[in-house]
């Protein structure tokens, strides 16, 4: 007890004898002007090519990346901002848009492909001894970044974020200029993207002696009930001349309470120059980091300079321990975990790829909710704060690289990515790419992973790597080195693979993939819809019976991914125009659940689940038979119509059962016996759109300008009945300080606006149902959405903001 009085104390002395010093990490993220550039046109491009930018360290003409360019004409926007999403759909004969989504971005739109931002800013004098850096999460994509004229890099990556020192550039005396050139003309992926500079920026301002930003690296191993937690901390020292300092780290539990303390480590560095010290603390009792206990604790790494403390980092981290076996699966803290996983791209309805912190959060939630409990970053680095909420909210992490490429731009890319990522007790292994048809089965595949796997291991000893190979029995290439043979589809091959290499751990890390879309039960191919069952799949997918079947009943598969979690813009498949967007998730674009969501989370949770499709309102087709499906993980299940039974019948694991009913309007009901208790559902017919119904996620919501919160709207009859077919119309109406940021209904044909048109928000519903996206202002009080649509009647939701 007096040990633990005796930590507090110290931390609480430490922070006050810091604040005089403290660094600080500065959101620019409101406030930027953006203009469209132009990729054919110099002139349409503020000049830009047609303007000498590189002959000289500071630019001078009268160009948009002098300071003194006016651009107070262009629009305001705040980042995370994505502009594709505000485009137009366009089908072009001669381009071939569907893989991304059918917007107007890319080479051949040359007027919609390059945007230029502008941020101002001021800096008080008294810093004028700090050092400066800008950090940028996250740019789509190749962009050029100046500041106040000065050049300081290109990010070519679209996805994984870079930090630039500017300390010699920032003017004390004046306005700072951020200026931002970003070129979507070439794609990274064959999905949708966006385009902007859609994830976070920071201006982080230390002392000159400073642990660069990803600079910490903290990895355990667990011996029995305790821990040793290995601390690598790196500190740079851009001082004009050497110095000597000391780092310490200490862990604190998720309130604050030291747990363990380093001694003082003294430290020389030269002038430029980086050092890295390695420590150890010995951690008792350990809380393990699991799905259902997601424990974070922190590291707190103090560099001092002299007696100052110079620069303090708080590191949330996670201990955990991972065993692929390649007989008996993977282990998670020694206890056997199946994985439940699902891929996904980054953008959801309304609001494309820029998304705000929230959402990462919601989405994460609806997985888990599922059943899900690890989530595949395909193809790409993630948003930081999706890895944040994957960390707190406990789903595990497949983190993988762009590209299989060995090159320094992607040896640099990767680095980053891990260097970036390696602390987020969520992530549990790292793919080095996807499908490289080209080299994947030979010796150049071979070779470049061979590299990157070499700097997997010296970056982080405490993960392994796979890599998703569209490939069958084949042992060529990539799958003769990777640690885990990754299989994107061909499920029927597994178990022959696993046959002949018996020793290497096999993971679905594209599996599944049936096509439908939510609320259709019949195929249309002018709306190109498909059934909402599993039935559909494209040559090279299965459907989720098949291969999940598979994967829970063979020990030898670690498990899977399903290709998708959620529906996502870009890849119409199986049809084309007017498809914008896939139709593979188990949600759609808007979170909300297909037929299929209800199989997987029988199988993938002890959650009592009975669900009955298709709903029941079917005027056309009395006395004639409808299959119904029963998702369900009852041990048997009885149906009945009108009160008639329908007949019992004993639930195949990891199937589902089918009823052919002649159709009669009225109240289908299930009831299922589950380890012999009872459990019911039912679809009722309904009457017809009555009024609208809103369920906002959230009710208070942080007055921070950033916090979000979904609302959901249904479209129910006069007894609160969602109405399964209804597409009303439905107005926004949004007041107090706060402002609609996207709206969708995820209809995979639908070609409205995700954003405010003409002075008005709006979206139909799509079969019952539609969603709105709110993002707070920054004032206390209260904000209210109003809904309403022709002949219905209206709804409204209050919702509190509070700082
Ligand atoms: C895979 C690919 C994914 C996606 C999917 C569509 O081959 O890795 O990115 O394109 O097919 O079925």
């Amino acid at each position: 007890m007096k040990k633990i009085q005796y930590h507090y104390i110290l931390a609480l002395f430490l922070i006050v004898s810091f604040s005089a010093n403290a660094q600080e990490k500065i959101s620019l993220d409101e406030d930027w002007k953006f203009h469209f550039g132009h990729a054919a046109n110099p002139e349409k491009d503020f000049d830009y090519s047609k303007t000498a930018l590189l002959h000289k360290s500071n630019v001078f003409a009268t160009t948009v990346v002098n300071p003194k360019f006016v651009d107070t004409a262009w629009a305001s926007v705040n980042v995370p901002h994505d502009w594709v999403v505000e485009l137009p759909f366009v089908n072009s004969p001669q381009v071939e848009m569907d893989s991304h989504g059918y917007k107007p971005v890319g080479g051949m739109y040359p007027e919609t492909s390059i945007g230029w931002y502008r941020k101002h800013f001021t800096v008080d004098k008294s810093k004028s001894s700090k050092r400066f850096e800008l950090q940028f999460d996250g740019i789509y994509r190749n962009a050029e970044i100046w500041i106040n004229g000065f050049y300081v890099g290109t990010n070519f990556s679209g996805y994984v974020g870079n930090s630039y020192d500017v300390t010699d550039y920032i003017n004390f005396e004046g306005e700072n200029v951020l200026v931002v050139r970003v070129d979507a003309t070439q794609y990274e992926g064959w999905f949708y993207e966006g385009a902007g500079i859609y994830r976070h920026v920071w201006l982080n301002i230390t002392d000159k002696i400073f642990i660069p930003v990803d600079g910490i690296f903290v990895h355990a191993e667990v011996k029995g009930k305790n821990a040793i937690v290995n601390i690598e901390t790196t500190v740079q020292n851009n001082n004009l001349q050497a110095s000597n300092g000391s780092v310490y780290s200490y862990i604190t539990d998720r309130n604050g309470k030291v747990l363990a303390k380093t001694a003082e480590q003294k430290i020389t560095l030269g002038v430029h120059k980086n050092t890295t010290v390695i420590q150890k603390l010995n951690l008792n009792n350990t809380r393990l980091w699991s799905l259902d206990d997601p424990y974070l604790y922190r590291v707190i790494s103090v560099v001092k300079s002299g007696n100052q403390i110079v620069h303090q980092t708080k590191t949330r981290f996670g201990i955990k321990t991972v065993r692929f076996d390649a007989k008996k699966g993977f282990f998670l803290n020694e206890k056997h975990l199946k994985i439940q996983g699902t891929n996904n791209h980054q953008d959801h309805a309304g609001i494309g790829s820029a998304l705000p912190d929230y959402m990462q959060y919601y989405r994460i939630k609806l997985l888990k909710e599922m059943g899900s409990n690890s989530y595949r970053a395909s193809h790409n680095a993630p948003t930081p704060e999706l890895l944040d909420a994957c960390d707190s909210i406990g789903m595990l992490v497949l983190d993988e690289q762009r590209l299989l490429n060995s090159s320094p731009e992607y040896v640099d890319q990767f680095k980053r990515l891990i260097k970036r990522d390696r602390n987020h007790p969520s992530v549990f292994l790292w793919s080095i790419g996807n499908e490289e048809q080209n080299i994947q089965g030979n010796d150049y595949g071979k070779r470049i992973a061979q590299t990157l796997l070499a700097i997997q291991q010296d970056l982080d000893p405490s993960r392994t790597s796979t890599y998703a190979a569209d490939m069958p029995n084949v042992y060529k290439g990539v799958n003769e080195v990777i640690p885990i043979r990754g299989f994107n589809y061909r499920e029927y091959a597994v178990a022959d693979y696993h046959r002949d290499h018996p020793n290497q751990p096999l993971l679905g890390t594209e599996m599944g993939s049936t096509v439908t879309t939510r609320g259709i039960y019949e195929k249309d191919e002018i709306r190109a819809y498909v059934p909402d069952q599993d039935i559909t799949h494209p040559w090279w997918a299965s459907k989720a019976e098949t291969w999940w079947k598979l994967a829970a009943e063979n020990d030898f598969w670690l498990g899977g991914y399903v290709w998708t979690g959620f529906d996502y813009r870009g890849e119409p498949t199986p049809y084309k125009w007017p498809n914008i967007s896939s139709h593979f998730g188990i949600m759609d674009v808007c979170g909300f659940p297909k037929n299929i969501y209800y199989y997987y989370q029988s199988w993938w949770t002890d959650k009592d689940v009975l669900h009955i499709s298709p709903h029941w309102n079917w005027p056309e087709k009395i006395g004639k038979p409808i299959e119904v499906w029963v998702n369900s993980n009852a041990d048997e299940v009885e149906l009945f119509l009108n009160g008639k039974t329908l007949g019992k019948k004993v639930m195949p694991r990891n199937s589902h059962l089918k009823w052919e009913v002649i159709y009669e309007p009225g109240t289908l009901e299930a009831i299922g016996y589950k380890k012999g208790k009872k459990i019911t559902s039912k679809v009722e017919t309904t009457g017809t759109a009555y009024k609208i119904i809103l369920t906002s996620d959230k009710t208070i919501l942080t007055a921070d300008g950033k916090d979000a919160t979904v609302v959901n709207i249904s479209i129910s009859d006069d007894k609160g009945r969602e109405v399964p077919i209804a597409d009303n119309m439905v107005k926004f109406y949004l007041s107090g300080d706060a402002k609609i940021i996207g709206v969708g209904n995820g209809d995979p044909s639908s070609h409205e606006p995700d954003k405010c048109k003409d002075g008005m928000w709006q979206r139909s519903a799509f079969n019952g149902k539609c969603q709105v996206i709110i993002q707070a202002g920054k004032t206390n009080g209260s904000i209210k959405l109003e809904a309403k649509a022709n002949g219905l009647q209206s709804a409204s939701t209050t919702i509190t903001l509070v700082k």
